[in-house]
């Protein structure tokens, strides 16, 4: 299905309402493809977010979901402790450092019920089950992989087609155990070596992801092998995009470094530098999801105040590079630019 598509271009699932209806249906009816991220939206919103998608494109689109990870036991006190002088500051109360599985059963019976077409997972791979429940209903798996290791699980089970997420990518790393003693939660491979080296270990079609921006980024991973690239941050500044104010304004002014933390989710992610991800990212424990319900009072008042010093302001690697469009103006762009980027490139060789 993704491979099939007149343009190979994918916007990125960009949980936490950023992907928009709006945005994925733009993007599929310039002909690329787009998937809702149904990570940390309950079964109604998402129900709601397909049908106010299908009413907007009649072309497909896909649905992302959030495999739950183990329950870690880590001791979150001192955690809790920062976190809570942080609500002071912001006038709101830290949250409930629960555990929980993001609703995820529930979302896989609604995608099936809904015949989505594409389904891709990340933060793990889902049961063999589930995928064979998938393709009996016609739809496509995908599932988001780092390492070889991780490409050679998900094709255990299945997987129609991997998602392959270099160390560039802006928001959350895919990894499906994350190592607490390691920052990126595992090895931080770049695009093109995950590429090559997950395209050696399995013999699946490949969705590229991580720090593309450009039509010439896009033209060379379809070179390396990929049937796709997957854009995140590209599509963060689009108008369609539920991206806040101040996150468009850092990513305008292109001042920040970006560095991985777990600071505010547990989980290893990619976001601009800030002081809440400088000061606590190395005491954050690897506790996926607590520390997430832990800081999201925090981080809604930052939003809410246009504080983006304890906001999670996810972003590639290049988001400087990143452009303020209408989502249909970006892909046909990118478009023009994959293919001047192949002509001179053929022109060398
Ligand atoms: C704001 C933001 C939110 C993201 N949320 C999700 C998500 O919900 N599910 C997912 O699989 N990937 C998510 N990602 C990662 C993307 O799928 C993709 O790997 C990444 O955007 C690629 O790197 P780029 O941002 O440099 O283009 C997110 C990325 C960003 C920037």
């Amino acid at each position: 299905m993704i491979a099939a598509r007149s343009i190979p271009v994918v916007v990125a699932p960009m949980a936490g309402g950023i992907s928009t209806p709006e945005l994925v249906a733009a993007v599929c009816s310039a002909g690329g493809f787009g998937f809702l991220a149904a990570g940390y939206l309950s079964e109604e919103a998402l129900a709601e977010q397909i049908a106010t998608t299908r009413s907007l494109t009649s072309e497909p689109f896909g649905v992302n979901l959030f495999v739950p990870g183990e329950r870690s036991d880590v001791d979150l006190e001192p955690y809790r402790r920062r976190v809570e002088a942080e609500a002071d500051r912001y006038g709101v109360a830290a949250g409930p450092p629960h555990w929980d599985d993001d609703q995820y059963q529930a979302k896989v019976e609604l995608v099936i019920a809904e015949r989505v077409p594409v389904v891709s997972f990340t933060f793990g791979a889902p049961e063999k089950s589930t995928v064979d429940r998938l393709h009996e209903v016609g739809a496509e798996v995908v599932v988001t992989v780092t390492t070889p290791r991780e490409a050679r699980v998900a094709a255990e089970v299945g997987a129609d087609l991997l998602c392959v997420q270099g160390m560039e990518a802006g928001g959350h790393r895919a990894v499906f155990d994350d190592d607490e003693r390691s920052a990126g939660g595992g090895p931080l491979y770049g695009l093109l070596a995950a590429l090559r080296m997950v395209q050696a270990e399995v013999d699946l079609p490949v969705v590229a992801a991580g720090g593309l921006v450009h039509g010439a980024d896009v033209a060379a991973v379809l070179a390396a092998g990929a049937v796709a690239a997957q854009l995140g941050t590209a599509f963060l500044v689009c108008d369609e995009a539920g991206t806040q104010p101040a996150q468009r304004s850092e990513i305008a002014s292109g001042q920040r470094e970006t560095g991985v933390t777990r600071a505010f989710s547990g989980r290893p992610a990619r976001g601009l530098v800030n002081r809440f991800m400088t000061e606590h990212g190395p005491e954050a424990p690897a506790a996926y999801p607590q520390l997430h319900h832990l800081t999201k009072p925090v981080r809604g008042a930052a939003g809410k105040a246009g504080d983006p010093e304890a906001m999670s302001l996810w972003a590639g690697q290049t988001y400087a590079q990143a452009r303020p469009l209408p989502a249909a103006e970006l892909v046909s762009r990118l478009v023009e630019e994959a293919r001047q980027a192949v002509e001179r490139a053929r022109g060398l060789l």
